[in-house]
């Protein structure tokens, strides 16, 4: 622990409508089949040669289509302004958390709390110590079980889901504490986490050349957190900030889509922090993986954010970019006393 700054429910699926409803069949022998007009047996004919493989060219040749196209391509030629055409994309939500509960003993540490968290960001949670932040981590990776309210990741619920198998579904999650197997070399300690996100996750004893591709991820992984050069030493004899990068690393061993920090820069010298930010931020922008960071240093917070959630007594105070959140007076009210805020300023 370190002290510092302030420190839609699932609808049903929609119905979907065939492309290419139904004919009524033809009988061939009198009836009903008798009485089919000239033009459905054209547009069963049409239908039955884009079954048949015919396809886009059928499709193409009939001459109701060929107007609707030259419609669309008139307008979009004489209103000169073909980039309107498309359809604007809205951000993909990675991960939601939905009115997050968890009391211990009558203790509530994470109170009623609702985030969204939008696909290749990077997201902020700060708040004084004991605000609930690294219970909301526990909530969201399986370590704890929410006393109510729901985790949605990539759409789909994982409320309640063992901690490996959210892993598996693709979040990877750091610990306030350093965690790593000391004794390993930094190679070894990458190797065995791309292994396990593998199919070869449980054949431990077998040679590790059979396992070229997870050592060449590995190779790859700590030059991406810049510790080329210290692959073959054992971890333990790593500075605090590398011991950070490593964990990082063994992160992305495992190719997550959503990386959960909890106090990445925690014990690590003053000197080692910009390094440490600038491989956090390396890792997302090259990858445009979305980061969920708990961080007390607001210099780092400021720099390095999209949008910030701020936590004080298990509930969200506030919530924005930066800017905002840095002018927001009721957050400063709150952390009064315990640190200036300021973007790029020091906590
Ligand atoms: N396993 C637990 N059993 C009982 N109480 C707990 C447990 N884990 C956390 N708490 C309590 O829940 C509250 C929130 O703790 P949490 O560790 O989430 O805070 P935090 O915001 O991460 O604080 P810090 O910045 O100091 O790491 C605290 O009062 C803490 O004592
Ligand atoms: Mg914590």
């Amino acid at each position: 622990m370190e002290m510092g700054f302030f420190g839609a429910a699932a609808s049903p699926p929609p119905q979907k409508t065939p492309l290419f409803p139904p004919l009524p069949r033809p009988s061939g022998q009198g009836g009903e089949g008798d009485r089919e007009s000239l033009a459905t047996k054209k547009a069963r004919n049409e239908r039955s040669d884009f079954h048949q493989g015919k396809g886009w060219d059928t499709l193409y040749e009939n001459q109701h289509l060929q107007g609707i196209l030259t419609a669309c391509s008139l307008v979009c030629l004489f209103t000169d302004k073909t980039q309107n055409c498309e359809v604007p994309v809205k951000p993909e939500i990675v991960l939601e958390t939905h009115h997050l509960r968890k009391e211990f003993n009558g203790l509530v540490a994470v109170d009623d709390v609702s985030i969204q968290v939008t696909a290749g960001r990077l997201h902020a949670i700060i708040g004084p110590n004991g605000a609930g932040k690294t219970t909301l981590f526990n909530l969201i990776s399986g370590v704890l079980k929410p006393t109510a309210g729901r985790v949605v990741f990539r759409g789909r619920d994982i409320t309640g889901l063992p901690s490996h198998r959210i892993a598996r579904l693709g979040i990877g999650r750091s610990f306030q504490i350093t965690n790593i197997f000391p004794n390993l070399t930094v190679l070894e300690n990458v190797r065995l986490a791309a292994q396990a996100r593998g199919k070869d996750s449980l054949r431990f004893w077998s040679h590790h050349r059979r396992f070229r591709q997870y050592e060449e991820r590995a190779w790859a992984v700590i030059q991406q957190v810049g510790l080329s050069g210290r692959e073959h030493i054992p971890a333990r004899v790593l500075t605090h900030g590398d011991q950070r990068k490593l964990e990082i690393a063994i992160l992305l061993a495992s190719d997550p889509d959503l990386l959960l920090l909890d106090e990445p820069t925690a014990g690590v010298a003053a000197g080692e922090i910009p390094l440490l930010v600038e491989t956090i931020r390396r890792v997302r922008e090259e990858n445009s993986r979305t980061i969920l960071l708990v961080e007390h240093k607001m210099d780092v917070v400021m720099t390095i954010s999209d949008t910030i959630t701020v936590m004080h007594q298990g509930r969200v105070l506030a919530e924005g970019p930066p800017a905002q959140i840095a002018a927001d007076e009721q957050v400063q009210r709150a952390y009064l006393g315990e640190m200036e805020i300021a973007p790029g300023g020091g906590a």
